[in-house]
């Protein structure tokens, strides 16, 4: 199965397995959503399946739990953990500063509240997630359903004074019907195509009555683990100003793909 993996899937894997080896004994973890989350939430289960590593993760969505649960992941809620060692996730978009937008998988609330808990934060991604500026991704905003469509408005004149190079703004949908996340709200996603003021459009939006919360992520992530297809790892690190890069292994047999053939 490993061999089959696509270079994109192969650099997501290697970035969750280079991450997972900050992980130690004793830790409460933030765990992430989305597809390199799920790599590292496979390459935890193995290093608690071999090495019998005692750790509790928090999920930030139900997506997570489920995968965690079926693996063999002990779980907990937030409110029983209190305060989390580390948070592990992945991104939609870095910059240099390691600013990021999140929430293409419409997880960003929980996943902002769980990274905001924790001492630590590193997001895991393959190299197409690192840029110069923010904003070619979508950047989601979580919105409650009522007064949704004013709310859109009050965003879209919001935008009209800010930095940015596209206004538009676009209801997530799944299938004919809104997006529901898992706290049951929708998502707007916002087409800005370039973010020139990440910090001040994060507060801005989230002074709209109707926004629960965006998908910018300002001075939360202290660690970038970058996967490359070819085999290597670039750990970049905010707080040192530091850039290692290494390469790790990649195991073919390894029984961490044996549950997805
Ligand atoms: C989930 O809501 C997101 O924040 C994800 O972390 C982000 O979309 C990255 O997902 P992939 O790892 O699937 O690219």
């Amino acid at each position: 199965m490993a061999a089959d993996l696509s270079p994109i899937d192969k650099a997501k894997f290697l970035a969750a397995k280079r991450a997972i080896d900050f992980v130690e004994g004793g830790m409460k973890l933030g765990l992430g959503t989305g597809s390199t989350a799920a790599w590292m939430v496979r390459c935890l289960a193995e290093r608690i399946r071999e090495e019998g590593l005692r750790v509790v993760g928090v999920p930030t969505s139900s997506r997570t739990a489920q995968l965690a649960t079926q693996l063999g992941v002990p779980i907990t809620t937030l409110d029983e953990a209190k305060w989390l060692d580390l948070t592990i996730d992945g991104a939609d978009e870095f910059d240099g500063n390691l600013n990021l937008i999140k929430g293409g998988g419409a997880a960003l609330l929980q996943e902002k509240i769980v990274a905001t808990a924790s001492d630590q934060m590193i997001v895991i991604a393959d190299a197409a997630k690192d840029v110069t500026q923010l904003g070619a991704f979508p950047l989601p905003v979580e919105v409650i359903p009522f007064g949704w469509q004013t709310t859109k408005a009050l965003v879209e004149e919001t935008l009209v004074s800010l930095d940015v190079l596209n206004r538009d703004v676009t209801l997530r949908m799944n299938g004919a019907a809104p997006l529901v996340t898992d706290e049951s709200n929708y998502i707007l996603d916002l087409h800005l195509k370039r973010i020139g003021n990440p910090r001040q459009l994060a507060l801005v939006l989230n002074q709209i009555p109707g926004v629960v919360e965006n998908g910018l992520f300002i001075d939360i992530c202290d660690i970038v683990v970058i996967g490359h297809a070819d085999g290597r790892v670039t750990v970049r690190d905010i707080n040192s100003g530091e850039t290692e890069e290494d390469r790790v292994e990649f195991v073919p047999t390894s029984n961490i793909f044996a549950d997805l053939d």
